[in-house]
Order: structure tokens, then C-alpha cells, then sequence
């Protein structure tokens, strides 16, 4: 039986079962085994998520990869990442669909103020306070691609003017196309709540710095939920509480958070624990069942990276 290879950092244990019972429903000709299994070495695929690619970098029957993720920096940025392997990734609704409820929440919360509320609430205090005009919000998306389109068609549905920033020029109903750094140079002085939902590339790490900031209106809203690798952190707390009014992040850095980070303690930050879309395995698992098949019968499945573009 062919043995494909499961790795899933941060899950419980029994994750492994969960996936090969799921994945069992599409396709069965194979057999989940752990990266801790003697028999590792025998996969020809491996399904990775934050997996120790020294590791894998080690298996040499490897011939491809497919992300347990939207996002595969952590399999191609890493430099125990060999070229001679394909890569693929999931691409579900359910999680860009996820990843837009995440932004909805957030941008309603700061626009109706929904922490003052509850402030307020705590101190008995029964008043109005100020609201931001969805009318005259511009709300820039900075990678418009299977998630951030999403995103940018729900908000719009929601009355807020819409920019999308990606590498080529797009046609929209839902929002105006935005490319090259001019594009992105427009974005960053208008918009004013600003969205990274960029993959993590040579191109796009650290896009957001003390130079981008600066440019900003004054008050905006930054939310990140690309990768921590997008902003440089000390330059992003630096507008904190100036430039930027409120910073939504769900990614950052070095994950887990570490418990000292200056981010903790500041008020004009708000932090979620990299969970504005998770990989639900109810969804994803017909695609990967069916991208495992394709390449055992010598196929190519969709969702391939182009590994010069680094997404
Ligand atoms: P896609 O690959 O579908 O889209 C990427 C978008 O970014 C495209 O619009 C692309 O442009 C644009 N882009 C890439 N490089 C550049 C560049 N140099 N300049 C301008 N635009 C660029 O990715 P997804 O939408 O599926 O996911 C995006 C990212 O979201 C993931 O890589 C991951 O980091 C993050 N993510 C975070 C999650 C979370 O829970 N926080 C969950 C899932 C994903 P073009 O369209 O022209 O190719
Ligand atoms: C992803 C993520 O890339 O959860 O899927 O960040």
C-alpha cells in the first residue's frame, strides 16, 4: 500500500485519524502515516502544515507536497526546501468564506465602536458614540486572490468602497484593481482601513514599514492576516496610537506570540491567535483525497505553486 506522509503542527494527536477517515471517503488506496513512522521514508507525497523540513528534506522518495493550508511559506521559504519537489495547496470557499467573516467582524467592530460599548456597559454608562460613515470608508485589500476576493465582494455587499491590490490588473464588479507600486503607493495614501492579505514572498516581506506607514492618512485601521512576516513590527508599533488608529493582527512574527512582546500591553492593537481561517477538514478533504490520486496515477492536480512566483 502506498504511504503518504502526515504532518499537522499544533493539533491533537488523533488529527491524523480524523484526516485519513475523511480523506478514506474520496480515495483509499493509500495508507496515513505519521513523519515519526520508521516507514516515512517510503512516501512518495506528504500532507504538511508547519512540518520540521529538515526532516522531510531528508525523505528521499519525496516527490511532492501538498499544504494543509492556503498559504505555503512554510514548506517553500524554508531552506531545507528542495526545488526538485511539487508543491500544492487547499484552496477552499469554506476558509476564504471564513477568512471574511474574521474581516467583517473586525471592521464592524471598529466602525460601530464596539469596544467603547462595552466599556461603557461596564461602567453603566447608556450613550451614543461616534460612528464611522460606512459611505465614506475606502477599504484597501492587498492581495486579491482566492481569499481576498471574497473578502472584497462581501464588503461591498456591506456598502464600502473596495480597492484590490494584486500582481496583475483585474476586472471587478466588486472592487477597483489596483497593481504595481504605483497602485500600491495610491492604496496606501487613500484607503482608510488597509487590509494585507498577501501571500508571504521575496516580493512582499516586510512591505509594511516605517516608509508605508508614514504614508498612511492619519487614523487608519491596519488589519493583518497574510503573514507576520508582512509588517515589521517595531516600525508598525511605532504608528500605533498615531497614523494608525487600531491594528487587527492575526499573524505575526513568531508564533505563538511570545508572552513579552510590546504588542500585548498596547491599547490601539488587537490580537488574535492566527485563527481568522482555519483549515476545516470537513471541506478540504475531497480536494486533497483527489490531488493524492492525481499524483499517483501521474497527474498533475490544480492548485500547483509556481515556485519562481513563491505562491
Ligand atoms: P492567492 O495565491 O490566491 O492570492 C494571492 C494574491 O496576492 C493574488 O491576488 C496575487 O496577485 C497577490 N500577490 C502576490 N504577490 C504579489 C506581489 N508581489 N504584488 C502584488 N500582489 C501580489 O492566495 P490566497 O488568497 O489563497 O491566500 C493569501 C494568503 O493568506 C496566504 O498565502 C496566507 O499567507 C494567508 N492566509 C491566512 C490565513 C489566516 O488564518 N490568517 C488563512 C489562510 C491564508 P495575482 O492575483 O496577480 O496573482
Ligand atoms: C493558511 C493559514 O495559510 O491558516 O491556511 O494561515
Amino acid at each position: 500500500m502506498k504511504k503518504v506522509l502526515f504532518y499537522q503542527k499544533n493539533t491533537p494527536k488523533n488529527q491524523l485519524k480524523l484526516w485519513d477517515l475523511k480523506l478514506k471517503k474520496w480515495y483509499q488506496d493509500f495508507k496515513l502515516i505519521h513523519l515519526d513512522d520508521p516507514r516515512a521514508s517510503q512516501a512518495l507525497i506528504a500532507l504538511l502544515w508547519k512540518a520540521p523540513m529538515e526532516k522531510i528534506s531528508k525523505l528521499k522518495n519525496l516527490k511532492a507536497i501538498i499544504s494543509l493550508g492556503q498559504g505555503v511559506d512554510h514548506i517553500i521559504n524554508d531552506v531545507n526546501f528542495s526545488e526538485d519537489i511539487s508543491v500544492y495547496r487547499i484552496v477552499d470557499p469554506y476558509m476564504a468564506k471564513s477568512m471574511s467573516h474574521w474581516v467583517v467582524l473586525s471592521i464592524l467592530n471598529y466602525i460601530r465602536d464596539y469596544e467603547g460599548y462595552r466599556t461603557q456597559q461596564i461602567n453603566k454608562i447608556y450613550k451614543s458614540r461616534q460612528n464611522l460613515d460606512f459611505n465614506k470608508i475606502k477599504v484597501g485589500i492587498y492581495g486579491i486572490g482566492e481569499i481576498g476576493k471574497v473578502v472584497a465582494r462581501d464588503l461591498n455587499s456591506l456598502s464600502f468602497d473596495v480597492l484590490g491590490w494584486s500582481r496583475s490588473q483585474k476586472k471587478s464588479n466588486f472592487y477597483s484593481s489596483f497593481y504595481n507600486r504605483e497602485g500600491f503607493n495610491y492604496m496606501i495614501e487613500n484607503c482608510d482601513i488597509h487590509i494585507c492579505l498577501l501571500p508571504l514572498t521575496n516580493d512582499t516581506k516586510n512591505i509594511f514599514n516605517k516608509d508605508v506607514f508614514s504614508k498612511m492618512k492619519n487614523g487608519v485601521c491596519f488589519i493583518n492576516a497574510g503573514r507576520g512576516q508582512h509588517v515589521v513590527e517595531n516600525h508598525l508599533i511605532s504608528f500605533c496610537g498615531n497614523k494608525i488608529n487600531l491594528a487587527i493582527l492575526d499573524v505575526f512574527e513568531i508564533e505563538p506570540l511570545p508572552k513579552n512582546h510590546p504588542f500585548w500591553k498596547n491599547k490601539n492593537i488587537i490580537i488574535w491567535p492566527h485563527v481568522a481561517a482555519e483549515t476545516n477538514v470537513e471541506t478540504a478533504a475531497e480536494q486533497v483525497a483527489k490531488a493524492i490520486k492525481l499524483i499517483h496515477s501521474g497527474k498533475v492536480p490544480v492548485n500547483k505553486i509556481d515556485l519562481n512566483l513563491g505562491y
